[in-house]
């Protein structure tokens, strides 16, 4: 599956930025929709996500459906001039599904059922689910098509968020159909899977399971082919709701709301089958590095619409319920990360939920409207503020955010890494993938994540941090990469397994030795806490930690070498000139002061040339289109600060001139507007 094979998507038919959130009004007495309605006029919703968690409402008992309340709020919304983003709400099957069908229920590794009570109580697997589903949208899709709210479909929601993967009798037959398809024979798997170890060599289909709980060590190759199968079911899932979908409103968009870095599903696999991807986004207030896990998750969602704007379906306006203590968002704070999102490209903010819950789990969860009511509410009064200044941004829409510099990102290469059975079981995907992250977000480089054999020829940087599993395609698009004149920057425990988790053998990085013209004959990981040093000549000496490769160069130059240890001296940084470009491979994990040097020195400066003197802590990213530039200045810290700009610009939030200086507020957004 690659990106190139994304089909033409359905164009978005928001006709303004989407505001709003998740609206659950069968939570609440009839009388208290015209009031949700009058107040979603005064605070600029343009959108609600509607009925996501109905089901049992809506089809109380199998096949009795009851849609004359949903009739009323859509009507109700529609006369209010809210557009809908209509849920297909099989998110949570009803009880009756569990008493008729106790085998749609999922079982975990170690054959544990899960029961209903909470929510997604549904194997990926079950037909019975499956059909429920089907039927269920089938008939939302024949009532609802026509509905002039309809605005775009809303399939699920958070597919696998609480069950990923399902390991019951189901899932193990629907396991071998699908190896069937992947594998011409029982041999060709064996010699895939590596079976002739341990003695695992199948004679028969029937004797493959899913990897339950085990001995020891569960088959790499195995492991990994089930969690390509655990992606494909959910997908399948949302393929069985989409084909209806597709069959009786072929024009409506189609969204399912995605987890950021979500490990358990391929998003490259299912954004190629969304007409807009959305997003659910909650850094932890807590968390000082809170605004580089936003917009992070904000630069993958963009990159998995390929650049399309893109919508954050959700977020809270302060707090959520569900992490050990719950710290509210600041003043101001909500609001600066929304425009974050938008300055990312998205084209649409949106919050779970419209009206906090009286009851149920998540009752101490925020919402735009909350427990105490609008009249004297920071939430409120912030939630109001920022749809009034949406509604006046809408000439923000036709712009895209235009990276030059990529970060290679795959979901099969996360799985194979974080197996057990590794050289280090400290090597995480995403700390590695945040410590190239984190030096690009503060000097402003603008990035789009890639799929391993994306296209590459918008890109004068490519940055492939730990691709452990590397396709042989991949390898040769980084290699025509590098010889067409790009720069190349590669990290150790790179190029080792094929995508069955077979070894290449001769000399690590096999597939990419050429190319950085080096070869690794060693690995030697760190022990938590354990660091050594390397020294770059002319630039300084640096702490190192997780990990060491052993190189020998073969044409590569060593820029920098470790110190320690009785491969002191050995390279630890090189780079070699290939065709027209140059390929370097760092051999460590060097602190971020290291990273901040050659992140520079691969990539170059950031083009923003609105901005003379940025504070520390002012997040600056640039949105365009043919005849406008729009720089967000984003202030992450609680204090105000001054900016320097170069010359005076048109400041949309205020609609007033702003420079050559200008004052950030604590936690305060500037919205610059520049012409050609
Ligand atoms: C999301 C989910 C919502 C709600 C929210 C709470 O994961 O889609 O339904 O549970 O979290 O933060």
């Amino acid at each position: 599956m690659t990106t190139q094979s994304v089909k033409q998507s359905r164009p978005s038919r928001l006709p303004h930025l989407a505001y709003g959130g998740d609206y659950n009004p069968e939570q609440w007495p009839e009388e208290i929709w015209p009031e949700d309605v009058r107040l979603m006029g005064e605070t600029g919703v343009s959108m609600v996500s509607l009925g996501i968690f109905s089901w049992s409402k809506l089809e109380p008992r199998p096949g009795q459906y009851e849609f004359e309340w949903l009739d009323r709020v859509l009507n109700l919304l529609h006369a209010g001039g809210i557009a809908v983003d209509l849920a297909t709400a099989t998110a949570s099957p009803p009880p009756w599904l569990a008493r008729l069908h106790p085998e749609s229920l999922p079982v975990t590794q170690s054959g544990q059922t899960l029961w209903p009570g909470s929510r997604q109580a549904y194997c990926p697997n079950s037909q019975a689910y499956r059909q429920a589903a089907q039927a269920l949208v089938t008939q939302l899709a024949r009532r609802y098509g026509e509905h002039p709210a309809l605005t775009m479909w809303h399939i699920n929601n958070e597919y696998a968020c609480h069950v990923s993967a399902c390991y019951c009798d189901n899932c193990a037959v629907a396991f071998r159909k699908w190896l069937q398809a992947r594998y011409a024979s029982l041999e060709d798997l064996n010699r895939a899977w590596g079976t002739a170890f341990w003695s695992q060599q199948y004679a028969e289909w029937d004797e493959i399971n899913p990897p339950r709980l085990s001995p020891s060590f569960i088959n790499p190759a195995q492991q990994l082919d089930y969690k390509r199968f655990c992606s494909d079911s959910i997908l399948e899932c949302y393929e069985v709701e989409k084909a209806v979908l597709d069959e009786i409103t072929p024009t409506l968009p189609v969204t399912t709301n995605f987890m950021g870095f979500f490990k358990p599903l391929d998003y490259w696999k299912w954004a190629a089958r969304e007409d807009i991807v959305s997003h659910d986004s909650y850094p932890d207030p807590a968390d000082p590095e809170a605004k580089i896990d936003s917009a992070i998750h904000a630069d993958l969602m963009r990159s998995l619409g390929r650049g399309r704007p893109w919508i954050l379906m959700e977020q809270v306006t302060s707090q959520v319920n569900w992490r050990r203590v719950n710290r509210l968002k600041r003043p101001g704070q909500m609001r600066l990360w929304s425009y974050q999102n938008l300055a990312r490209g998205a084209n649409g903010l949106m919050f779970f939920q419209w009206r906090a819950s009286q009851s149920g789990g998540e009752k101490f969860h925020g919402a735009m409207v909350p427990h105490v009511g609008t009249s004297d509410s920071r939430v409120w009064r912030e939630v109001v503020q920022l749809g009034r200044e949406l509604a006046g941004l809408d000439e923000l829409m036709p712009s895209r955010v235009k990276p030059q510099v990529a970060i290679v990102f795959d979901w099969e290469n996360w799985w194979a890494l974080e197996l057990d059975s590794k050289p280090s079981a400290e090597l995480k995907m995403l700390e590695q993938l945040k410590s190239y992250y984190k030096p690009l977000f503060e000097h402003n480089i603008a990035i789009n994540f890639v799929h391993p054999e994306a296209d590459l020829s918008d890109y004068r940087v490519v940055l492939v941090p730990n691709l452990y599993l590397l396709r042989s395609q991949a390898a040769q698009s980084l290699e025509n990469f590098v010889v067409g004149g790009g720069r190349l920057l590669v990290s150790f425990f790179s190029g080792i397994v094929n995508e069955s988790e077979q070894i290449y053998l001769g000399g690590y990085p096999a597939p990419l030795r050429k190319v950085l013209g080096l070869r690794v004959e060693e690995f030697d990981p760190y022990s938590l806490g354990q660091t050594n040093r390397i020294q770059v000549p002319g630039v300084g000496s640096f702490e190192c930690s997780t990990w060491s490769d052993l190189l020998n160069l073969e044409g590569a130059e060593a820029l920098a070498s470790f110190e320690q240890d009785f491969y002191a001296g050995r390279p630890a940084l090189t780079r070699h000139k290939f065709g027209a470009g140059q390929a370097y491979y760092l051999a460590t994990r060097p602190e971020q002061a290291l990273m901040d040097w050659l992140l520079q020195e691969v990539c170059g400066e950031p083009d923003l040339p609105e901005i003379a003197q940025r504070p520390a802590g002012v997040e600056i990213v640039r949105r365009e289109d043919g005849t406008s530039r729009f720089v967000f200045l984003l202030n992450h810290n609680a204090a105000p600060v001054e900016v320097g700009l170069n010359g005076t610009y048109f400041e949309l939030l205020t609609s007033q001139t702003a420079g050559p200086s200008m004052t950030l507020e604590p936690y305060g957004v500037a919205l610059l507007k520049t012409e050609g």
